[in-house]
């Protein structure tokens, strides 16, 4: 697909460890349309922010091509808006400050910087937290603020990793909501990685379930429910029979578990995954 937005193919990615080298990613395929809201689970240290780093050119595979709208060289560094795991919003900063980071980085002026970050701050709501301090705002707020961040960053690719995973369910499904609403005004394309089922599925157009460590790709499923998606949804017989899927893909896929990195990466998983072939699957209301 040379129109893709975003082509991951054939990607793999070992680490240098104590013992012998973890895989954390190996073979994967991945692809979004342009404007596309991608969702991409599985279980915690698979490889899901690694495959975010080498997509956004912080790293480079060690097989594989990653291509952007379609040219697979040149730079991917400043082309892709990258919301971190972590929103290492700084504390010594401002609300605004903190938000106008890629812009100052850019060369924009300060002044015009902050005017344009306080156009947007009523979207994000955030308005009258211009002066706050992060270490003040609440969960949600800071979610907001980094997403403000990454979405003054520019470029056409948007990459969040786990941006709701440390808030509480109430205030994550409000979130949710909400970063419907500001997608469907702007259709950036969009990648999410997420370990809920739910998040993957209210979100997505199209979601990836990926294997334990080393992650491959266990499912991609298309998500026919209609826009604009609203809680209710949840309990839809569609959406019950695709969370279904998913679980039973992660279950599939699931390694006993070796969480201690000492231990994990001196044993080779890859045995334990030969079955996981990919399954490509529709999914109809
Ligand atoms: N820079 C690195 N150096 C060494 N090991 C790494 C590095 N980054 C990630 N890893 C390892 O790669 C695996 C996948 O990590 P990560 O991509 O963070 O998983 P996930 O985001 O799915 O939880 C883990 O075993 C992790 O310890
Ligand atoms: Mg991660």
């Amino acid at each position: 697909m040379s129109d893709a937005a975003l082509a991951v193919r054939g990607v793999s990615k070992s680490f240098a460890g104590a013992g012998r080298p973890v895989r954390a990613l190996d073979g994967v395929d991945l692809v979004a349309a342009p404007g596309e809201l991608v969702t991409l689970i599985g279980p915690s240290g698979c490889g899901k922010s690694t495959l975010f780093n080498l997509i956004a050119g912080l790293a480079e595979p060690d097989t594989g091509t990653i291509a952007l709208d379609g040219q697979g060289a040149g730079q991917r560094l400043g082309r892709v808006a990258y919301m971190p795991q972590k929103d290492l919003l700084l504390p010594w900063r401002t609300t605004l400050d903190n938000v106008i980071l890629p812009l100052e980085v850019r060369g924009v002026r300060r002044d015009e910087a902050r005017r344009r970050a306080l156009d947007l701050f009523p979207q994000f709501g955030l308005e009258g937290f211009a002066r706050a301090y992060p270490q003040t705002l609440s969960g949600g707020m800071r979610s907001r603020a980094a997403f403000l961040r990454t979405v003054l960053a520019g470029g056409s690719l948007l990459l969040l990793d786990e941006p709701f995973g440390a808030l509480d369910a109430l205030t994550r499904g409000q979130m949710q909501e909400w970063l419907l609403g500001v997608w469907e005004r702007e259709r950036r394309t969009t990648l999410f990685i997420t370990h809920d089922v739910d998040e993957a599925i209210f979100l997505a157009d199209r979601l990836y379930v990926m294997t334990p460590r080393p992650g491959r790709i266990a499912l991609t499923a298309t998500v026919e429910l209609p826009r604009p998606r609203t809680p209710d949804l949840l309990t839809a017989p569609a959406f019950v029979q695709l969370k279904a899927r998913l679980l039973r893909a992660l279950r599939d896929g699931a390694a006993p578990e070796l969480e201690a990195p000492s231990l994990a990466s001196d044993i080779d998983l890859v045995g334990s995954h030969q079955h996981a072939d990919p399954l490509i699957e529709g999914v109809r209301r």
